[in-house]
């Protein structure tokens, strides 16, 4: 596990998602980009194909098959995912036998079109069709049908059963929610996901165990709308009550939760149990009533700020992390300086902080024209990353001093005579190498000396 690959959206591709089991078969390699959902969905399909005798390729160029597993939510991750596939042409070139699959979200929002624009992509598989990948592998091979394309959605679909091959490391993600039924006015995800429904509770906990029991110590529970989680009486917090209490699980952590699914009960759960991370990221998208409602986000600036205020009562060491889009069309000025107003005064942590992006089959692309010129999107957001910027720097200087225990991931990236890991609150802490041993998942006490506005730099204490 690298530093990054915990971070939402932070999936570039370029690493191999499928497992090396060690048998002969055909050699696949799965490139993730986009969400830590794909990441454990790439995880899914490598368990789906080493069922079926298919092993890790160590390279692209001796891949029999090769899928990308792709992001829809803005027009600058398809457009990678495009700029992939043609690169990808020489070795198809090179290799006519090698397939070339698309998986994920982009499957889904763009279908047929996807072979349209890159016809030697021979296979398009959607989030819900996972389990007859190895089918249509095999249709793919024999060239029946070029090319394939399954993008239907299942509302049952949950992929309780499964054996997902995971990524070693100290940390695992599980899927407890799959789709999403809110429907906010720029979003993808509702078209390319489907309907919202729940893992069973059971399987979600046989999950949990058997990750615990091969070592991994942190576990990040995943789902759209992750607190609004139910099967028949359970709700989320049960669900993480009943997680907390799984003995080698030391941190667990959960994406994203929805302002309007919050309970009081849930935020008892977290300041109940230890192991449960006081961190949440909290998606506001806009700090501006008008703009909120135009989003069909379903709360107001009011109940969000009341949101904030109820989470720093209950967990007063919270700490929080948003996403926010610039350019809604029609943000105005003051709808903007609304949006400033809302990360001064909530300070969060850290931001995503993304310009729209129109994304068609949504109702705001069907509805809302795309109004904002891009240069002032581009001014609005450099100006918000500064202002966020600025916050986290103060935020995390504010650290410095203190003495924070640090889960282990690995050599820091930069500097191979330090460690990198991260604290309960998520904030990234890199420190010199004490003269004993420490493996990745420990956990030492570090003495915050130095910050930045994205890391703590400090020794063992
Ligand atoms: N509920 C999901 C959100 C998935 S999309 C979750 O938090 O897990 C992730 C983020 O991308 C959203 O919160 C939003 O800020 C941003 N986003 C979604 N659609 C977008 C669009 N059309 N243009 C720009 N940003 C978008
Ligand atoms: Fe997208 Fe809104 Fe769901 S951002 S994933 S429609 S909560």
């Amino acid at each position: 596990m690298n530093e990054t690959q915990q971070d939402p959206y932070a999936n570039n591709g370029d690493v191999n998602a499928m497992p090396n089991v060690g048998r002969p078969g055909k050699r696949v390699f799965i490139e993730t980009y986009g969400c830590q959902m794909n990441l454990a969905d790439s995880e899914l399909m490598g368990g789906i194909l080493s069922q079926e005798g298919y092993t890790a390729a160590q390279s692209l160029e001796e891949s029999d098959v090769i899928l990308i597993n792709t992001c829809a939510v803005r027009e600058k991750a398809e457009e990678r995912v495009f700029g992939r596939l043609s690169h990808l042409l020489r070795l198809k070139n090179e290799n006519p036998e090698l397939i070339l699959g698309v998986t994920g979200c982009m499957a889904n929002h763009l279908k047929e079109s996807i072979t349209k624009r890159a016809p030697y992509v021979d296979l398009v598989v959607g989030p819900d069709a996972y389990r007859r990948l190895p089918g249509l592998l095999v249709d793919a091979q024999n060239e029946e049908v070029d090319p394939l394309i399954d993008v239907k959605l299942d509302k049952r679909e949950v992929y309780d059963g499964l054996k997902p091959v995971r990524t070693p490391g100290i940390s695992a993600w599980i899927s407890v929610q799959r789709g999403c039924d809110k429907f906010c006015t720029f979003c993808v995800v509702p078209f390319t996901r489907g309907r919202e429904r729940g893992v069973p509770p059971e399987d979600i906990l046989a999950q949990c165990h058997d990750i615990a029991e091969r070592g991994y110590k942190e576990v990040t529970l995943l789902g759209q709308t992750v607190n609004s989680y139910v099967w028949e009486d359970w709700d989320f917090a049960d669900l993480l009550a009943a997680i907390a209490k799984i003995d080698g699980l030391d941190r667990i952590r959960f994406t994203s939760p929805y302002p309007t699914d919050f309970k009081t009960k849930l935020l008892e759960t977290m300041a109940e149990y230890d192991n449960i991370c006081n961190y949440l990221h909290l998606p506001a998208q806009s700090g501006s009533d008008d703009v909120l409602e135009r989003m069909k986000r379903m709360y107001t600036r009011q109940q969000f700020d009341d949101l904030v205020g109820e989470i720093r009562t209950i967990v007063p060491d919270m700490a929080m992390s948003t996403d926010i889009i610039v350019g809604f069309p029609g943000e105005t000025d003051e709808d903007y300086e609304k949006t400033l107003d809302l990360m001064r005064k909530t300070r969060f942590d850290f931001g995503y902080l993304f310009k729209y992006s129109e994304r068609s089959l949504t109702a705001a692309a069907r509805g809302i024209p795309d109004d904002i010129p891009e240069e002032v999107k581009v001014e609005r957001l450099s100006k918000l990353i500064a202002l966020q910027e600025d916050i986290s720097r103060e935020i995390f200087q504010g650290r410095v001093g203190t003495t924070q225990q640090v889960m282990v991931i690995g050599d820091s990236r930069r500097d191979d005579t330090q460690l990198c890991g991260r604290t309960d609150d998520f904030k990234m802490t890199v420190f010199d190498k004490p003269d004993y041993e420490l493996k990745p998942g420990d956990l030492v006490d570090v003495v915050v000396e130095t910050a930045t506005s994205h890391t703590l730099i400090g020794r063992v204490a």
